[in-house]
């Protein structure tokens, strides 16, 4: 049995594909997030560098994102070299991060099926990424960022990013209430009182917007609706109360479908 909130929505549906790739389809989050990264990339490895960069991407899924950004970017620098490892706790999402991976000799990749808080490693990185991470506890964020940070070799920047207060913050607060009791919703917030701090430590933040929009195909397909529905609310549609199905209808029917997202990137920079 698939526990909702233990991710449900990583797992391959009627062996199609998991909620999350589905909602890759509907959503334009991803290209925009892409451009922003590149933009962040290109600033910080010099034109013309020819050693090999080294990249930890915390939590991959299934690796079209962040392939396509050092894709492009190592298409534009062809004597530099990346090696990345990724870390990824889904076994289905881990099939198709293999099966997706770009095979170009620039790019040398190492697959780690484990979870973060599991991951053992003894070297450091120049970039780290961590996109769309939302299975810390609430309270962890901080302490998460700080053994993140800790990854990083000096010079290094660790770029990570969640949800600002956008229309899925509003949607998965009203819903989720009603389904699990209490929510807490896990946006950029939860770091943001943190930032000073970090600054005082020694590393340097920018924060950067990027949003784009989600357009649930409430009216075109109802299986894929579904799927989105369970990425967002981590429970089985089967199994919500029918009141909970009625007013989630409703509620995505007076939006005619179009979320607008909002994402907030902080890149932190370690001193040289
Ligand atoms: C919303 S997805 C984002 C995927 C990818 N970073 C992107 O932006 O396209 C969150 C990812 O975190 C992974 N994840 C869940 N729990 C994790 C953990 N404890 N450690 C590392 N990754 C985890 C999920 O399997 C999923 O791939």
């Amino acid at each position: 049995m698939l526990l909702p909130g233990r991710g449900y929505e990583y797992r391959t549906k009627n062996n199609r594909e998991t909620p999350f790739e589905t909602f890759l389809r509907y959503t334009n989050e991803k290209n925009k997030l892409a451009k922003k990264y590149l933009k962040i990339l290109r600033e910080r490895i010099p034109n013309g560098f020819s050693g090999e960069i080294s990249v930890l991407d915390i939590g991959a899924g299934e690796g079209a994102f962040l392939n396509n950004v050092l894709k492009k970017l190592l298409d534009q620098r062809k004597s530099t070299k990346i090696s990345i490892t990724l870390l990824e706790p889904s076994v289905d999402l881990m099939n198709a991060l293999k099966n997706n991976f770009p095979k170009t000799a620039q790019l040398r990749p190492f697959f780690v099926n484990d979870r973060w808080e599991e991951f053992k490693v003894r070297k450091k990185f120049d970039f780290i990424f961590a996109t769309h991470l939302y299975h810390f506890n609430i309270d962890n964020y901080l302490l998460e960022i700080r053994n993140m940070l800790f990854l990083l070799k000096g010079g290094g920047s660790l770029i990570f990013t969640l949800r600002g207060k956008d229309d899925v913050f509003h949607f998965k607060t009203k819903f989720k209430k009603g389904i699990f009791g209490v929510f807490r919703a896990k946006t950029s917030q939860v770091i943001e009182k943190g930032l000073v701090q970090l600054n005082e430590e020694g590393y340097k933040t920018i924060k950067f917007k990027s949003k784009s929009k989600l357009r649930i195909p409430i009216f075109k397909d109802e299986q894929d609706f579904v799927a989105i529905m369970e990425f967002y609310l981590n429970y089985p549609w089967i199994d919500l109360d029918e009141k909970i199905k009625d007013s989630v209808i409703k509620y995505v029917k007076r939006k005619k479908g179009a979320f607008l997202q909002e994402d907030n990137i902080f890149v932190f920079s370690k001193a040289n």
